[in-house]
């Protein structure tokens, strides 16, 4: 069983697919991580986000030690992530190791922007994870503030509604809902809300395919 879970930045996908994969005892990939520690490599070398052949080469050099989660999780890191997401090369040098993950026998879980569309257009089941943009930001502000980080929850939307933009309106695998997506909506939803929302429509899915 693939799963694939798309949405914008703190719809609350990340948490749904770590859920889903801990209840099915699937592997799960956080996507958005590969773009983070690509911009990582390249803040690092002092490099302009925007140079595709550094860019290229950083993505596909990415090893273990460019993962340490910290630093990745950042407001820095996701505003940076979603610019070099927007380079179609380094799209494509990210294709394979995705199409791999989704490919293992046992199945499993994949979150980010285009898992439905592009990485996983046959996953069994797909969910589009979404919310408000001010209730997205309010969700970002306490992860951040629970990060030790400073907190400006006015800067913290507007960088929400510019990375959904540039997310949305690139040419390559924008955000976008596969044609066959459910949309979950988790506005007014908590944690286990939306957890139990997500396996409903799971168990919908599976239940329809037999
Ligand atoms: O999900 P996230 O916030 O960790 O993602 C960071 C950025 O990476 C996001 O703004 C856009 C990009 N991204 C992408 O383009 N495609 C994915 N499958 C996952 C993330």
């Amino acid at each position: 069983m693939i799963i694939a879970i798309d949405g914008p930045a703190a719809s609350g996908k990340g948490t749904i697919a770590r859920r889903l994969a801990a209840h099915f005892g699937l592997p799960h990939l956080d996507t958005g991580l590969l773009y983070r520690a690509t911009a990582r490599v390249l803040l690092d070398q002092g490099s302009k986000l925007d140079d595709i052949e550094n860019a290229v080469s950083a993505a596909r050099g990415l090893a273990l030690l460019d993962f340490e989660e910290d630093r990745l999780r950042g407001r820095e890191m996701g505003e940076a992530a979603s610019v070099v997401a927007a380079i179609p090369q380094v799209r494509a040098a990210l294709i394979d190791m995705q199409r791999a993950f989704a490919a293992r026998p046992q199945g499993a879980v994949l979150d980010g922007r285009d898992i439905g569309t592009v990485i996983a257009p046959d996953a069994n089941i797909k969910i589009f994870v979404t919310a408000s943009p001010e209730i997205r930001a309010q969700r970002r502000s306490l992860e951040l503030r629970g990060r030790g980080e400073k907190v400006d929850y006015p800067a913290i939307l507007e960088d929400i509604r510019k990375r959904d933009r540039r997310d949305s309106e690139r040419a390559d695998a924008p955000l976008m809902p596969a044609d066959d997506a459910t949309i979950l909506d988790t506005t007014d939803l908590n944690v286990e809300g939306a957890f139990a929302a997500a396996l409903d429509i799971v168990g919908r899915a599976q239940r329809e395919a037999l």
